[in-house]
């Protein structure tokens, strides 16, 4: 059964499940069928996504039992407040404890969708519907939810498996521009954490990616799913070689919180942060010029941001990268690289380092 769909597995022994990649999933009630237990389903999805799709797949839910949530689209509102509004829908419907929540939507609908399925009732079957491209690179995979604080992203979560991750590329088709721009940094980041033949591909096919074709589209998905299934695989809760996936994230999370959620894509501040992390990188003597070149150029390329705003100074860095999920006994870890695909997480590097790289990087421009 699904063996027509191609899948990628994540391994966490009894807890493993497939990501489907494909096109026209969303409408696959073979999938459903095969991965909620029981009768009653939820549909977590926005506003943005759910004119879009919604109708589509409660459509292929007909066997089921079910009721959807349609939440305020935007990083804004991943809040507890906003938060809430499962739980009263999933208590209006009388949902019990073999209910399945089914994110419909991008990173912050999943999160939200996620962390609520981890909390009702202690915990209920939860899957993932990522229609967004950084959503099904990332933030679909690997079991992180959560919500934000307004003084930190991502303060208050658990790590929450789902049971399988639909990725339907066809909603890729309604996707704007910038938000497909903010999915191209997620996938350029694996190509730094630890694989340098798909950065040297993303180089070579970055044209298509913009182009949406559909090979490219799948291949980049496919390989960017993989390399994130094998870190989770190794270390699902971040005690060590997880934290590599947060190459840009600490700058990046700085820049969202100090700008005010919404204002700067997720992704896009992930592509600052990548190029921040670059140059200090560079400025440590641990990255080669040419090689911090390549890496702001396919940024360029990808219309992302490749320097942070300039409205934010050194001061607001480091006072909230101090609040950061990585901090240990007071010292700020980062993500550093010191090839193209080979990134350390490391607190051994000199401050005064970081401090100019603040200070200066972007500044001058
Ligand atoms: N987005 C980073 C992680 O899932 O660990």
């Amino acid at each position: 059964m699904l063996s027509d769909i191609h899948s990628v597995q994540v391994e966490l022994g009894d807890r493993s499940y497939p990501i489907y990649i494909g096109s026209g999933l969303l409408s696959r009630g073979d999938i459903y069928r095969e991965h909620i237990p029981a009768n009653q389903v939820l549909v977590v999805t926005n506003d943005m996504v759910a004119p879009l799709y919604l109708d589509q797949v409660l459509k292929a839910l007909a066997k089921f039992r079910h009721a959807s949530v349609i939440l305020p689209d935007g990083e804004q509102n991943k809040t507890l407040g906003v938060w809430n509004l499962i739980f009263d829908t999933l208590m209006k419907e009388r949902f019990n404890r073999q209910c399945t929540i089914l994110a419909l939507g991008g990173g912050v609908v999943g999160d939200m969708a996620g962390f609520a399925a981890a909390c009702y009732q202690r915990g209920v079957n939860f899957v993932q519907a990522p229609t967004t491209l950084l959503s099904q690179v990332d933030s679909s995979v690997g079991g992180k939810t959560g919500v934000n604080h307004p003084a930190g992203k991502n303060m208050i979560g658990a790590f929450y498996q789902p049971r399988c991750v639909i990725i339907d590329i066809q909603s890729l088709d309604t996707l704007e521009d910038r938000q497909y721009s903010a999915g191209l940094a997620e996938i350029i980041k694996y190509g730094l954490i630890n694989d340098g033949e798909f950065f040297c591909w993303l180089e070579g096919n970055m044209e298509r990616l913009l182009d949406r074709d559909r090979e490219a589209l799948v291949y980049a998905i496919d390989r960017s799913c993989r390399d994130k299934a094998s870190v989770v695989a190794l270390d699902e809760t971040e005690q060590g070689k997880r934290a590599l996936l947060n190459l840009g994230h600490t700058f990046g999370h700085a820049i969202e919180t100090g700008m005010g959620y919404g204002e700067w894509l997720h992704g896009e501040a992930v592509a600052a942060g990548i190029c921040m992390a670059g140059e200090l990188s560079r400025r440590l003597g641990w990255l080669g010029e040419a090689e911090q070149k390549r890496i702001i150029a396919l940024i360029q390329r990808a219309c992302l941001p490749t320097t942070p705003p300039r409205q934010m100074r050194r001061t607001d860095f480091l006072s909230l990268m101090g609040i950061d999920k990585k901090v240990q006994n007071g010292r700020i870890r980062l993500v550093l690289m010191r090839s193209l695909g080979d990134a350390v997480v490391t607190d051994d590097f000199d401050p005064q380092a970081l401090n100019s790289m603040l200070d200066g990087y972007g500044r001058a421009l």
